[in-house]
């Protein structure tokens, strides 16, 4: 056990990311029993004496105990240097933030990656075309390259580009596929040279300020051949967009860093995504890329600053294609990777991969769609005009900021219903209660509104059964102890109240500036999309109950799931439609909602339930 310093706290916070649980740990308890005790399912086979190495976890900040002799033998010098610690060996000297590496947990976090399948004809930016060469002999001897350029100015490509990457390999793929190749070209561009008849593979990613989801297409077909998610790794440096920008600004090289986080992540997935499907990495000839104007900038290496400091303005909104090799992505040598454009600081490319997706843009219909995150952007299609704006509706969604909130992970309430007295839960994976996700925080305040436990201005009634006051804190009482999967009380006090009054608050008065400024009334509405993780699982009546969304019948709702990462793959599959982003940029009428003169009113009447 450490000896306590005078300085030393009596509890300990211990705070696991990415699952975004917080536990108070007795001081001299190690990792592994902080984590049982927040509910977070590390794998530990060796029961915790330090000798299986499968509690593995990083730290981020704060101190631990120096390493064991059992942690230098299972991780060594590196990983110990990069802050690798084993759970069960690690003891906590001050509060900490402790990364959970997605191996180390014995059940996945729940990462949205479902999205609408549209059927779009393939049309890609690349084109491809077999071809037999002449080898060269002692009478013939023209270069690899001009021999090439020939066979494609046979074909009626004249002088196509090579780039160094793609010449790096090409000598060697000629003479090991005895002068056949399937030469994918992008323009008069070679991108790579392929075995014949190869098939031509595209990546698809939505970079989400929590989640990343990425795609493997079949560029011939357009058929989506695997997909996959995990939590975005930047979360240990910020949890949202604007503590990472801070990151980027008080941290030397931190831009580089985030910016490489991202890239290891993306090549991560689209790894697993190759070996689901059995493929080679020069067969991914593109890629497509979205996110939103932060995480847009990140991965492309661009400064952010700007994006924190009025007026809010991004550094780039035009559409950008990039060499993947430049940002450090394993594909074919010569691929691009391209990046949708932006419209504004805080609506980035993935609402226009989601405007696209969903076809609202261009309706004929009054069409309202949004995508609730830690910012959610809104968008209003009505009479030919395209209206969208952005309001920071911050993270209590995604279980931050609430006492017992959690992701979406494992035993976390996803569903809650008040009788009477009796409060009845449904958790992830019908596992024992740790926590509390953003859909079931939104049913507990909408039953607590229907029970009476709120009032209208959100005051917890004390005079209600369920309803405590415990050292000065008033709290809802949603599980006992007892009942639940860590032996805590799982509440919800009057503060996590306020969170969501303000996330609610903010996303109402942005649909109500739309409809103000398109002159439109709620029953005009003729469909409300959601989309987005939360905005999957969350139940449409809890959130008219609680006011977030105007009270119009419930057919008019449409949960579209990912649509982000459905308009980046269809931008991977038809030139087409990557085009009709700019059309979909052009029409967007921005409204900035922190200096709209009704925002502040609206905003205040929608925190009422
Ligand atoms: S539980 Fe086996 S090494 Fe920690």
């Amino acid at each position: 056990m450490p000896k306590k310093s005078s300085s030393t706290p009596k509890r300990i916070r211990v705070d696991f990311e990415p699952l975004g649980r917080r536990v108070d740990n007795d001081l001299g308890d190690n990792l592994l029993t902080a984590a049982q005790a927040a509910g977070v399912q590390l794998v530990s086979l060796c029961g915790g004496i330090g000798s299986c190495d499968n509690c593995r976890v990083r730290l981020i900040s704060g101190e631990l105990s120096p390493p064991t002799s059992e942690e230098q033998d299972a991780l060594g010098t590196e990983d110990l240097a990069r802050g690798y610690r084993l759970a069960c060996q690690a003891i906590p000297l001050s509060n900490v933030k402790i990364d959970i590496p997605p191996e180390s947990l014995t059940a996945p976090q729940r990462l949205q990656i479902e999205g609408l399948e549209t059927l779009i004809e393939p049309d890609p930016v690349v084109t491809s075309f077999d071809m037999q060469l002449t080898p060269p002999t002692l009478d013939d001897l023209r270069s690899d390259v001009s021999r090439v350029k020939q066979a494609l100015d046979d074909l009626g490509i004249a002088c196509p580009v090579i780039g160094l990457p793609v010449l790096e390999d090409l000598s060697d793929i000629l003479r090991s596929q005895n002068w056949t190749a399937r030469l994918v070209l992008r323009g008069d561009e070679v991108i790579v040279g392929l075995p014949l008849e190869c098939g031509l593979l595209g990546l698809a990613v939505d970079i989400g300020t929590t989640k990343l989801a990425a795609y493997l297409v079949d560029l011939q077909n357009g058929n989506t051949l695997a997909k996959t998610g995990r939590m975005n790794p930047q979360i240990s440096y910020g949890e949202d967009v604007v503590s990472r920008i801070a990151y980027t600004i008080n941290n030397e090289g931190g831009r580089k860093l985030l910016q490489a986080k991202l890239v290891e992540a993306i090549n991560d997935m689209l790894a697993e995504l190759r070996n689901q499907t059995e493929t080679e990495p020069e067969q991914v000839v593109e890629a497509v890329v979205v996110g939103n104007t932060a995480m847009h900038h990140l991965f492309a290496g661009l400064p952010v600053r700007q994006l924190g400091e009025a007026p809010y303005v991004p550094a780039v909104a035009d559409p950008m294609d990039i060499p993947a090799s430049q940002i450090g992505l394993m594909l074919a040598p010569g691929a691009y990777v391209h990046l949708p454009p932006n419209i504004a600081g805080y609506v980035g490319a993935d609402h226009v991969a989601m405007l696209l997706a969903t076809d609202m843009w261009d309706s004929a219909r009054t069409v309202l769609a949004l995508d609730i995150g830690t910012n959610t952007e809104i968008s209003l299609a009505t009479g030919g005009r395209l209206l969208s704006c952005s309001c920071a509706s911050g993270p209590a969604f995604e279980g931050a900021h609430i006492h017992d909130g959690m992701r979406a992970a494992p035993g976390a309430i996803e569903r809650v219903q008040i009788f009477g007295e009796e409060v009845r839960v449904h958790t992830v994976g019908s596992q024992p209660a740790v926590g509390i996700c953003g859909s079931g925080i939104l049913d507990a305040i909408a039953e607590m509104v229907a029970a009476g436990v709120l009032d209208s201005r959100g005051k917890l009634q004390k005079d209600h059964s369920l309803v405590d006051e415990d050292d000065g804190v008033v709290e809802f009482l949603i599980m006992p102890a007892k009942a639940t999967g860590h032996e805590h009380n799982i509440i919800v006090t009057q503060k996590d109240v306020g969170e969501i009054q303000l996330a609610k608050g903010a996303i109402r008065a942005g649909i109500e500036i739309l409809l103000e400024e398109a002159g439109l009334a709620h029953d005009e509405i003729e469909e409300f999309i959601v989309a987005g993780a939360f905005g999957t699982y969350l139940d449409i009546r809890s959130a008219v109950r609680v006011g977030m969304f105007p009270a119009l019948p419930v057919d008019r709702f449409r949960q579209v799931g990912n649509a982000a990462g459905t308009g980046a793959r269809q931008m991977l599959i038809s030139a087409e439609r990557r085009q009709a982003t700019a059309e979909i940029v052009r029409r967007v009428e921005y409204i900035e909602l922190t200096t709209h003169p009704n925002f502040t009113n609206e905003f205040i009447k929608a925190m009422t339930f």
